[in-house]
């Protein structure tokens, strides 16, 4: 989502909705993706260091399941960012012997540019196939013959209401091939106090990734969001497993932007909603599958289970 139209169109739309919203898929600019690194290795921020600890450790298991009896495969990562946490399962699959094409996909071309330096460095054996451009619109073409084992870790799904969700799974589902492969890093439901840490750390980093955003629309589309008036706020609900991320105005203000020609007023206290993060539990994890084409054949997760990485089988006819 790189395109100016594309954006102006998405704030003109969520700024003039009742209660305002911009989509999380627009944090990702190159400050972004670098408060994304951050944001990973911050103390609160579990979710990286236990899916990382999968794919490290339990990257025989992984290889075993999508590349059976070493199988030829592409692997295609949604998403991908910097792509260091895929390098474990890479090296596994280098390591086997496995013919595996790397093929990662993400809208920043600075998280894409990271992920080939590191490739380069330290996996420079690995075909590597980077795609810069939106999973919902682009997909890698992968020879007839081959598996495709798509990939979609840092419980991204998370960040898409259920529509969307169900959207996007069945859009793999149409890209994939019978017998094809997904897995899904999900982060499961725990202690309140642990996930309401993950989105409100103490260093304020995810706040700054959040206020990025601000800076992200003053620079592309020529507002004057003055970045000291907006507060970041995150909040889990455990009735809901969501953990969602707002900006709120700190006073009454009128924000003006000269590309779109606009003006958006926002009361004191008013908030723009960000990001959501659904946590999941290994049941709504199963019937997700069961909804959107898959038959989930494994389920790897850590000994307190608070994340786990589904692998899921692709059933049905191609659609
Ligand atoms: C939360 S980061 C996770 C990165 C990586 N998967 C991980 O788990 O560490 C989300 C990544 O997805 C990318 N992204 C978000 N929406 C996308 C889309 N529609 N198409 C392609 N990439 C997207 C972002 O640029 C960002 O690098």
């Amino acid at each position: 989502m790189n395109d100016s139209q594309t954006l102006a169109e998405h704030v003109l739309q969520g700024l003039r909705a009742k209660q305002k919203a911009l989509s999380s898929a627009w944090f990702y600019d190159d400050e972004g993706s670098r408060l994304f690194q951050r944001i990973m290795a911050m103390p609160e921020y579990y979710l990286t260091r236990l899916e990382h600890s999968l794919l490290r450790e339990r990257a025989q298991e992984l290889a075993q399941w999508i590349s059976p009896n070493r199988t030829p495969l592409d692997l295609i990562e949604l998403g991908s960012g910097d792509g260091e946490k895929t390098l474990s399962l890479c090296r596994t699959l280098a390591d086997q012997n496995v013919d595996c094409v790397y093929r990662p996909m993400d809208i920043s071309a600075h998280a894409l540019a990271e992920l080939s330096r590191r490739f380069e460095s330290d996996l420079p054996s690995m075909a590597l196939e980077p795609t810069l451009g939106d999973y919902f619109e682009h997909w890698p073409q992968v020879p007839a013959g081959r598996r495709s084992v798509a990939m979609l870790l840092g419980s991204n799904l998370g960040n898409f209401d259920d529509v969307s969700a169900v959207r996007l799974l069945r859009r793999i589902h149409t890209q994939l091939r019978p017998d094809d492969i997904l897995v899904l890093g999900l982060d499961l439901k725990k202690d309140p106090h642990v996930l309401q840490a993950a989105y409100d750390d103490a260093q304020g980093i995810t706040a700054q990734f959040n206020i990025n955003l601000l800076r992200r629309l003053n620079r592309e589309l020529g507002m004057d969001f003055d970045l000291e008036r907006f507060r970041h706020f995150a909040s889990y609900c455990p009735l809901e497993g969501v953990a969602r991320s707002f900006l709120v105005s700190q006073v009454e203000q009128v924000v003006s932007s000269s590309v779109l020609s606009q003006t958006f007023n926002f009361s004191a206290g008013e908030s723009i909603f960000t990001e959501q993060s659904q946590k999941y539990t290994l049941q709504s994890i199963e019937r997700l599958a069961n909804n959107s084409g898959f038959r989930s054949i494994h389920v790897l997760t850590d000994p307190r289970q608070w994340y786990s990485m589904s692998i899921w089988h692709r059933v049905g006819q191609r659609a």
